[in-house]
């Protein structure tokens, strides 16, 4: 069986360990020669690093593994998956992605609305800078993307990177929601289910959920979630604000029945009643930063201290490492097993344009992903997902030709916003915040007569 080099991107990342615990769990399904872990940040990759070593001498002896922070070391010629997660900006840029536009009564969120602009702008640097890094060594290694905002960052690739057909940009959330909807229906896995599934990033809806059998499991999962079954247990995410946003999931089946939504569609649906439950003071970032982030690193700190990392129990085995994996080797060994990815759309959904990034369910072969045909989508999916889409495509243009006019356009029609007036003042505000982390955002010098 061949084994293959990895490369992690943003190894100082909080789901790191989850994905080093994944790999050494599948390493006879997915054999790795060597894995070398990359990140800007020396400090937290050192702690993650010194975890993985004490990790894999315990449950990988025979892996070659190094982490560095010098690219020189990282990017090279025999790499087969580049797996990439960074956060341009850290988690400090995060809580002001999220608390600026809330000081103006606007959603505050990491991918969506004003903070997934915001977010967007910086990441688009960084991803396509990590692709060119690549590409100057190997044409033939699979860049397998996480990077957020994923649905911003997938179209400012494909517009760069047009002839490239070894990037695939991925998002963990529908696999969360499989794992959860299967933990619903009494045990049943990810990969128990034929997913129907049409939208963009963080913006789509599962239309169907055929198990190999052809029974379809979703007006049974409609119904024990109107009847309250969507129990906390069932979630994938446990937090306190992610306890929140599952429970709205009752309220958007209510009110569209028929489809069962990606968790994020409600900061698009009901932007006032989430803004009311969003604490301007106490936002996503300090939950993690108070929560995951510590927890993960004082983990790490304590693992690499005592040499053993038998009684650990932090790092759990979540949708977020094995995903990105499974997806891997459905490439790699050619299985073509069927994931929610997120491809150009290209036809796959009729009555979109070409240029859209969709997310929707494809076989992942050794030549690429193979997706299935969606045909036409109804004019309430259609009509949201192209105000989404128009946004997003605004969004990487103002990055791309630096106009400060398309990014205020991109604003204004983002559902989070809508005022143009109030677009304004947080591009203003998000402008100043993200100093040199923005491209140059520039106003055209129009005289009126
Ligand atoms: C899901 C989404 C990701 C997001 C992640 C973590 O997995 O698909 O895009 O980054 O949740 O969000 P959190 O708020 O827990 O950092
Ligand atoms: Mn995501």
């Amino acid at each position: 069986m061949k084994k293959f080099n990895v490369l992690i991107v943003g190894g100082g990342s909080t789901w790191t360990p989850g994905l080093l615990k994944s790999l050494a769990n599948r390493k006879t399904q997915f054999p790795i020669n060597r894995l070398v872990m990359l990140d800007t940040n020396a400090e937290r990759q050192s702690v993650i690093g010194e975890y993985a070593k004490v990790l894999f001498k315990e449950e990988y002896p025979e892996l070659d593994f190094h982490y560095t922070t010098d690219k020189e070391e990282a990017y090279r010629d025999d790499l087969d998956f580049v797996f990439c997660q960074i956060r341009t900006g850290g988690y400090a840029m995060r809580e002001q992605d999220e608390k600026i536009p809330l000081s103006l009564g606007l959603i505050g969120q990491e991918t969506c609305g004003p903070g997934g602009f915001s977010y967007g702008m910086r990441s688009i640097k960084d991803m396509a800078e990590i692709v060119e890094n690549v590409r100057a060594k190997t044409d033939k290694a699979w860049i397998l993307n996480y990077t957020n905002p994923a649905a911003i960052v997938a179209i400012a690739i494909q517009k760069l990177f047009p002839e490239d057909k070894r990037i695939l940009n991925i998002c963990d959330q529908p696999e969360n929601l499989l794992r959860s909807y299967g933990r619903l229906l009494g045990g049943m896995s990810p990969r128990d289910f034929e997913p129907k599934y049409y939208g963009l990033n963080h913006f789509g809806w599962f239309t169907h959920l055929y198990d190999k059998d052809g029974k379809d499991y979703l007006p049974e999962l409609e119904q024990m979630i109107l009847s309250g079954g969507f129990r906390p247990a069932d979630y994938e995410q446990r937090d306190k604000s992610w306890l929140e946003t599952y429970a709205m999931v009752e309220q958007m089946v209510r009110d569209f029945p028929g489809y069962l939504p990606n968790t994020y569609l409600q900061y698009y649906l009901y932007p006032d009643k989430v803004l009311k439950k969003l604490n301007p003071e106490f936002t996503r970032a300090n939950e993690v930063m108070a929560g995951r982030e510590k927890r993960v690193f004082e983990e790490c700190q304590r693992v690499a201290e005592a040499g053993t990392s038998q009684d650990s129990n932090v790092v759990a085995n979540d949708a977020h490492g094995e995903f990105i994996i499974i997806v891997a080797e459905s490439i790699a060994y050619n299985q073509g097993q069927t994931f929610i990815v997120i491809l150009e759309n290209n036809g796959i959904i009729e009555n979109l344009p070409n240029d859209a990034m969709v997310e929707v369910p494809a076989a992942l072969t050794i030549h690429g992903p193979k997706p299935f045909a969606v045909g036409k989508i109804p004019t309430f999916h259609k009509g949201l997902i192209e105000g989404q889409n128009a946004y997003e495509q605004l969004t990487v243009e103002a990055y791309l030709e630096n106009s400060y006019e398309k990014a205020l356009q991109a604003l204004t029609l983002n559902r989070t916003v809508v005022s143009a007036q109030q677009a304004r003042q947080v591009l203003d505000a998000l402008i100043e915040a993200n100093g040199d982390l923005f491209p140059e955002l520039k106003k055209a010098e129009r005289e009126l007569e």
